[in-house]
């Protein structure tokens, strides 16, 4: 079986208990649910998959839970959408699809369930509401947004917009769907490089405004020639990463292979061995089996990966996404007994903000995840 190895001799950062911050062990008896025959019968083959990072002895405060969950959603007709950093117990045990943010998107697209429930952020239940406006989507907490998505207004867009005009905006989909609904185009992590070079084309453009995450944009500059303009938002888990982090790691860990989010600084990219979305990154640990591995992305990334890969070690320092982990077993729950919290957004930004998302969708879909090159110059951009 993976070993996850915690590794907290990264900076100054202590690592988080395992578990204990993802919600309380008696949410299921809270809520009137208890581990009972039926209960275990029906969640005895899904714990398997989550027996790496859950205790045999704390699985009967999460099957109730998990068992609860499955029977609500074929009652109402709803499926849930997992990111790869929810905690495994929603990611194996309740996620119908489960993926990168670019892969939810495309499934709130193809879905023909009458409930969406986003086990993710705001922006990606946004993303599917603008994708299935037909549908109801729920997000389970409120509070689960994202320092990316609140770093920029569609105001902030309209100004940039006048500022550089006849130049395409291309608008990272950590964004809300305001900002969406002034930009030309949406990209992903898995596909930025590919969507900045046909909006360059597109628009006849030697120039793209890729915007809001500063460091994506300068990892995009590194793998061409455009000229970038760029925002200066941050994703508050990956600018933590530094270059100091992985000097460490390696030296406290020979043959270790480092994989990091195109998020992170360009420093970090210049020394990691490879870079993608999360999608591309547990592809590239699924397909190379490399013996001892850090992902430098959200914690929960490693536990998930660490179900298909037996062989690796995970060395896993802890950056964990706040808002992701408002995502619990207990707020799914509570968000299907109560349909409650339901996504709505004014229909002229929907229908606005899906002309930006078709665009991106309407590209080739790519085989497997697109990677970042490592080991790049860092490379200029214009911040606006
Ligand atoms: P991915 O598109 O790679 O899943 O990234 C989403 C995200 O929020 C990364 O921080
Ligand atoms: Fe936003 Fe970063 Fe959290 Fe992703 S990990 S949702 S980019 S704050």
């Amino acid at each position: 079986m993976a070993r996850i190895i915690d590794a907290p001799l990264v900076a100054d950062r202590a690592c988080e208990p395992r578990r204990a911050a993802w919600g309380p062990l008696d949410a299921a008896a809270r809520r009137g649910l208890s581990f009972t025959p039926d209960v275990k019968r029906e969640t005895d083959a899904l714990y398997e998959q989550v027996e790496h990072v859950i205790p045999p002895f704390e699985w009967p405060a999460y099957a109730p839970l998990i068992a609860a969950i499955n029977r609500l959603k074929r009652e109402k007709n709803a499926v849930i959408l997992a990111h790869n950093y929810m905690t495994s117990e929603i990611f194996f045990c309740v996620g119908d699809f489960r993926g990168d943010s670019l892969q939810l998107a495309r499934e709130a697209a193809a879905c023909t369930a009458d409930v969406i429930v986003q086990a993710g952020v705001h922006f990606m239940a946004e993303t599917s509401k603008i994708l299935a406006p037909d549908k109801k989507v729920l997000i389970p907490d409120l509070r689960a947004g994202c320092s990316l998505a609140a770093s920029i207004t569609g105001e902030d867009v309209r100004l940039i917009k006048a500022r550089y005009p006849g130049v395409p905006v291309v608008t990272y989909v950590n964004t809300s769907a305001e900002v969406k609904a002034e930009s030309d185009v949406t990209c992903t992590s898995s596909n930025a490089v590919q969507v900045c070079e046909w909006a360059a084309k597109e628009w006849g453009s030697d120039r793209v405004i890729l915007i809001p995450d500063e460091f994506l944009a300068k990892n995009v500059a590194a793998m061409t020639n455009l000229k970038i303009i760029a925002w200066h938002g941050r994703c508050e888990v990956h600018e933590r990463f530094t270059a100091e982090d992985v000097a460490e790691l390696r030296a406290a860990h020979p043959g270790l292979v480092v994989l990091a989010h195109p998020e992170c600084p360009p420093d970090v990219m210049a020394v990691a061995d490879y870079a993608g979305s999360t999608a591309a990154l547990a592809h590239y640990v699924e397909k190379r089996n490399p013996a001892k591995v850090v992902l430098l992305t959200e914690c929960s990334m490693s536990d998930n990966v660490a179900a298909a890969a037996p062989q690796t070690d995970f060395i896993r320092p802890c950056n964990l996404c706040p808002h992701m982990k408002r995502i619990t077993l207990e707020a799914i729950y509570d968000a299907l007994v109560n349909m409650r919290h339901e996504v709505t957004i004014d229909e002229d930004v929907r229908v606005r903000a899906k002309r930006a998302i078709d665009r991106m969708l309407a590209l080739p879909k790519q085989q497997t995840p697109l990677d970042f090159e490592t080991g790049r110059a860092p490379a200029e951009v214009e911040l606006v």
